[in-house]
């Protein structure tokens, strides 16, 4: 068929004005705009409930997507020194492999991050048994921790993006006492922080440690080890634990000691030294400042190849140091990369490991009435 040339001209000028004004899908759900947040389907539990990926991206397009299933970081893009964006955050690309996984990559802990001797607590003359997750003691909450849960998400801002993730842990949940009513609220401001503000409330007395398990690497996840990155934590004291990575009870000085990382130090120096089976730094630092000022100056990071730096600030008393000491290479993540020994480093910012079976340390109690508060900000910039 021959069109009129003038005919041909004004279908042609339709066209390009259709395209350009019709969104292309698949590029849109790709990028989302900046200060927005997205959900999109992630696949389903294995009872068969619906589970959502919210994307939330910040004006700097600075992006962290976040599964309803553990309140998982699944991704965290920020950019190098050159501009160039990449996922610092290590896990899958689907979500089936998190209901096995036992690393607990980006999910949200509780009800009691880090380890509980043996399982057993005693809290008002009460003793409570945990499952043995990690023998001979409960690790993360037990078999199914708050990164095994679904939980609800509410978006309470596009700029800056903003979810609120939130869940009841029913009383005798993993045989802990208390309905408890919890939220972990995401923000991802533009002065490129993600924000972890966790609320919680129960009806009878609990104990009660949260954390958030991100395996950050800055060189980009599944791109080598993180011994080459430059650590400082600000902490005089950190608490020795047994073979079980149980504490002791003891607060020690690292001055001195393998542990010292009060100036700024390349993981790998003294990793060695730091011992462990396997080697590698998995301990509890006790905050010089935290939670006096609050939230402080907690631990920072900066990776030289790419000129990524992070800052974490928290109120929580402790960060525990995990150099990924258990990643084994069995584990194979996004983009078909293998996660081996040391690929990634964890800053959890927590109470003490098995508090509730020592007194001396700062209480993990929360009763009827009170409202627990905390903030953790991970805040990136480059170099
Ligand atoms: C925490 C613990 C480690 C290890 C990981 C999960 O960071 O401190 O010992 O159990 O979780 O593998």
């Amino acid at each position: 068929m021959t069109l009129h040339p003038r005919l041909r001209a004004i279908a042609t000028t339709a066209i390009l004005a259709l395209s350009l004004l019709t969104p292309m899908p698949k590029l849109l759900a790709q990028s989302p705009a900046p200060g927005s947040v997205t959900a999109k389907p992630f696949g389903k539990t294995t009872d068969g409930k619906p589970i959502q990926l919210y994307t939330l991206t910040n004006q700097n397009g600075m992006q962290v997507a976040i599964a309803t299933y553990g309140g998982t970081v699944i991704n965290l893009i920020t950019p190098d020194r050159a501009g160039h964006m990449g996922d610092v955050a290590l896990g899958f690309g689907t979500i089936q492999p998190y209901f096995t996984q036992t690393a607990y990559f980006g999910a949200l802990i509780g009800r009691y991050a880090n380890r509980i001797a043996k399982g057993r607590f005693t809290l008002d003359g009460k003793t409570y048994k945990l499952a043995i997750n990690n023998a001979p003691n409960t690790l993360h909450g037990g078999l199914k921790g708050f990164d095994k849960q679904l939980w609800t998400a509410e978006v309470l801002s596009q700029n800056p993006p903003t979810v609120r993730f939130s869940r009841l842990s029913p009383d005798g949940e993993e045989h802990f006492p208390g309905n408890l009513t919890i939220s972990v609220t995401y923000t991802l401001t533009n002065r490129d922080e993600l924000r972890l503000q966790y609320v919680a409330q129960t009806d009878k007395p609990t104990v009660l440690n949260l954390t958030s398990h991100t395996y950050f690497n800055l060189s980009g996840a599944g791109n080598g080890t993180i011994l080459n990155h430059q650590i400082r934590i600000h902490a005089s004291r950190f608490t020795p634990v047994d073979a079980n990575l149980i504490p002791t009870g003891k607060i020690q000085d690292v001055a001195g000691t393998p542990m010292d990382l009060r100036k700024w130090t390349t993981i790998g120096t003294n990793l060695q030294a730091v011992g462990g089976n396997p080697v590698g730094y998995d301990h509890n630092y006790v905050l010089d400042r935290c939670p006096v000022v609050r939230p402080c100056l907690a631990a920072e990071v900066y990776d030289p190849s790419s000129g990524r730096f992070m800052k974490v600030y928290t109120d929580q008393p402790g960060i525990q140091f995990y150099t990924g000491n258990f990643l084994d290479g069995t584990l194979k993540g996004k983009r078909g990369k293998i996660y081996h020994e040391h690929d990634a480093f964890c800053l959890e910012t927590q109470h003490f490991p098995d508090a509730p079976n020592h007194p001396a340390f700062p209480s993990t109690i929360l009763r009827p009435g009170e409202t627990f508060r905390s903030t953790t900000i991970y805040k990136f910039s480059t170099k």
